[in-house]
């Protein structure tokens, strides 16, 4: 079984919040996530698939096609959009990154049937913050969860 990442970055705004809680409690939980205006960030996704060669190419997947396909599925509906408010698969979800691991892993996961596997969504929202997620059992969670 042999391994590929591929690597693709979008620039997204977000606001962290709850919606059934207080503007008090908001703020206790996420801080300065929470200001009403938002925030931006660069964000890089890695999508780890995993597979066996083609006999006859020795590819797993050409990157290339991995590329288009999560350029379609992800990058196109988020980049440059507020993750709250203008995403259709993102609608009601609170845009931690752990949902949008999850969120993504979904949407590539069906779209990868038959064609590979895929192991691991790695999501950084900034160099020190990773989050990633291998198709464990997971929810999104969403705004109304007390
Ligand atoms: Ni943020």
């Amino acid at each position: 079984m042999v391994y590929l990442r591929r690597k693709v970055e979008f620039c997204a705004s977000h606001r962290l919040f709850n919606a059934a809680l207080s503007d008090e409690e908001n703020a206790a939980i996420y801080g300065r996530c929470a200001n009403p205006s938002g925030h931006g960030h660069n964000y890089t996704l890695e999508v780890t698939v995993r597979g066996k060669m083609d006999p006859r190419t020795a590819m797993v997947i050409d990157l290339k096609k991995l590329k288009e396909i999560i350029v379609e599925e992800i990058i196109e509906r988020v980049d440059h959009k507020n993750l709250n408010t203008d995403v259709d698969f993102l609608r009601g979800v609170i845009p931690t990154s752990e949902n949008l691991v999850v969120s993504f892993w979904r949407i590539l996961e069906k779209r990868l049937k038959g064609i590979c596997e895929l192991y691991e969504v790695r999501l950084w929202e900034t160099e020190n913050n990773v989050v990633f997620y291998r198709g464990e059992e997971e929810e999104v969670v969403r705004h109304g969860a007390r």
